[in-house]
């Protein structure tokens, strides 16, 4: 068992001793979802935009605010629960993909697969960097952060930190990287309804800060049945059109949206993408979609073509 798989198991079995404050804000383990569709779609597109930056020698930095763990056993108790990834990676293991991303993520993830595992968005990332590159993960959750940082310190290459601190708070404070050049992922669990607020904010103060920052944020899709976060994410992409860069949103939808459906898919906005990101991730998650089953579908919509700075 190698320490990818010993601290996957310390995420079920390290005793979980937060505050009230801790309690309630940190209530989502991402050890229950690893491996969904909506993983799927995120590291999909979080593997384009490293892609894209290795493409020059010149180093870059990228910024992971929600981290997570960053492996997840497969056969722990949390990923055992719902078994999400059965709809989510399950299909897609083993299949011969035509998509060059697709293919990418499929090599990055099948060594970990193989050995009963998921890799999460910061594993993922410290897998592709270069010696020349650097990385910082940040992880409010105390055990999360210490299973984390024992991840990652078993495949580090490049500067790569992991912070045990509040990720909107971390990448304003450690924005921009010297050499302006990286990116950004913003994943929160969305467990409450003022993060929809909050990372606008966010990214307004990052972009006031570093024009050029490349950022991926994921978002659910949620029908009625979420209550008042139902149409939140929609109201965030759209309130964030007006940033003054060029944007666009993929989609996946995994089942219709009515009152019942709860998360029926989710997204990701990319600010200032990558060259042709929009067309590799179209041609990826077509090819995922007929792989995930007929009710899977997905879209691009570009939110914004031009930039205005
Ligand atoms: C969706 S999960 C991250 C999954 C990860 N990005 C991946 O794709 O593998 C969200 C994580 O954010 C953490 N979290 C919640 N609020 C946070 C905050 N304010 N700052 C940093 N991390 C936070 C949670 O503990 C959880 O581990």
């Amino acid at each position: 068992m190698g320490l990818c798989s010993l601290s996957c198991w310390r995420v079920t079995m390290v005793h979980i001793n937060l505050s009230l404050y801790e309690f309630c804000v940190l209530s989502y383990l991402h050890a229950f979802h690893a491996g969904n569709h909506a993983d799927v779609i995120k590291h999909l597109c979080w593997l384009g935009v490293i892609n894209y930056l290795k493409k020059k020698e010149k180093p870059f930095t990228v910024y992971d605010t929600h981290a997570g763990a960053g492996c997840y056993a497969l056969t722990g108790e949390q990923m055992q629960k719902n078994r999400e990834f059965e709809t989510g990676f399950v299909p897609l293991a083993g299949i011969n993909p035509q998509s060059s991303l697709l293919s990418g993520y499929l090599d990055a993830m099948t060594p970990h697969w193989e050995n009963l595992q998921y890799a999460g968005s910061p594993l993922l990332a410290a897998n592709a960097l270069r010696a020349q590159d650097n990385a910082h993960f940040m992880e409010l959750h105390p055990t999360e952060s210490e299973v984390l940082t024992q991840v990652i310190r078993g495949v580090a290459k490049g500067n790569t930190h992991v912070h045990h601190r509040d990720g909107l708070e971390g990448v304003i404070a450690l924005t921009p990287p010297s050499a302006k050049r990286g990116a950004i992922l913003i994943d929160p669990p969305y467990e409450r309804l003022n993060e929809y607020e909050a990372i606008p904010t966010t990214i307004r103060k990052i972009l006031q800060r570093w024009a050029a920052a490349q950022i991926v944020l994921w978002y659910p899709l949620l029908s009625g049945r979420a209550g008042r976060k139902a149409g939140a994410s929609e109201a965030m992409v759209s309130g964030l059109s007006n940033v003054g860069k060029t944007s666009f949103t993929a989609e996946l939808r995994v089942a219709d949206k009515h009152l019942d459906t709860g998360m029926y898919g989710s997204g990701v906005m990319v600010i200032n993408p990558p060259w042709q990101l929009d067309a590799q991730l179209h041609e990826a998650l077509d090819e995922v979609s007929k792989h995930l089953g007929p009710s899977v579908s997905s879209t691009i919509n570009w939110v914004k073509k031009e930039s205005n700075s």
